[in-house]
């Protein structure tokens, strides 16, 4: 079969089983099959594949089918140009958590100070923490997570990008393990409600983790422990900075003026306009 026909044919396939995007979703999987870019798909289209070329390609599309992410079957997801390793064990980085980078830029350039501490809870992939330590040069990371897994794959991706020495790793329960003093805590916790888990796409609810998605019946438990415990980590005038999900501002925001230590409190918004990350300054 050629290039322009394989991709025809999984397009049909993907699009009978409504893939959002059937065509995108066909290229990417070729190029991993084949091993090329998708320059080399556009400058080919008669380029005939071989039987294992084929085969692969076949296969990919199988469990594309099946529902299972791209970024799984491919093993890596972009995120703030970086190139992470994903597996089933870690949350795909989204988009929307670039947000969260770009508010903590933000607060260290009025921070205004040098080597940076920063925590980073529930690290996964990694993502917050190599995208921060390739801004802030000079900045230390902490990087937490409960699961060794995440670590495992978090820890491979720092090393890719020579952070492995920036960024130390740490298993454990939120901000349980640590009690030395941080400039900025940062975190796209899980957020999810148990009921709100049952009704996600299946893409989602079957093959990322549910640890990293569920935080109690309301979604919010990860948000209570942060703004209570985070406080006892922070320098005077240190800044909480937390990725939050649809819908979810004016809960966190309440808890967080609840608890009566930090004082500013900002709302961030997505390119959609919705506010999706909330960022508290302790003391005010
Ligand atoms: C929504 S994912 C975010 C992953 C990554 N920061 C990102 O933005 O792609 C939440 C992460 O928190 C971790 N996690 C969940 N509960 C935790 C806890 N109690 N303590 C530490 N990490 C936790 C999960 O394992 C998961 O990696």
């Amino acid at each position: 079969m050629k290039i322009f026909q394989a991709l025809e044919k999984a397009e049909a396939l993907l699009k009978r089983e409504r893939i959002s995007t059937p065509r995108l979703d066909a290229e990417v999987l070729l190029c991993h099959a084949i091993g090329k870019d998708k320059h080399y798909l556009y400058k080919n289209p008669g380029k005939v594949l071989n039987d294992n070329e084929n085969d692969l390609f076949q296969a990919l599309v199988e469990r594309r089918r099946g529902r299972e992410p791209v970024a799984y079957i491919v093993g890596k997801k972009e995120f703030w140009s970086l190139d992470l390793e994903v597996t089933r064990e870690v949350l795909i980085p989204r988009p929307d958590t670039e947000v969260v980078i770009e508010e903590t830029l933000r607060i260290s350039d009025e921070l205004n100070k040098e080597n940076l501490r920063i925590l980073d809870v529930g690290t996964g992939s990694g993502a917050i923490s190599i995208a921060l330590a390739t801004q802030l040069k000079d900045s230390t990371i902490v990087a937490v997570d409960s699961s060794m897994e995440a670590l495992r794959i978090a820890r491979r991706n720092a090393e890719q990008y020579e952070m492995g020495e920036r960024i130390h790793f740490l298993c454990g329960n939120l901000l349980k393990p640590l009690s030395e003093k941080f400039d900025i805590v940062v975190s796209s916790p899980p957020y999810v409600s148990e009921a709100e888990f049952e009704r996600l796409p299946d893409e989602i609810r079957k093959f990322e983790p549910k640890g990293a998605l569920v935080s109690g019946k309301d979604g919010t438990e990860c948000y209570r422990e942060l703004v209570e415990d985070a406080k006892y980590l922070l320098e005077s005038g240190g800044w909480l900075v937390m990725e939050i999900g649809w819908g979810q501002a004016e809960a966190i925001g309440e808890i967080i003026r609840n608890d009566g230590s930090y004082g500013d409190v900002l709302f961030r918004r997505d390119l959609g306009g919705r506010k999706r990350v909330v960022s508290a300054r302790i003391g005010g």
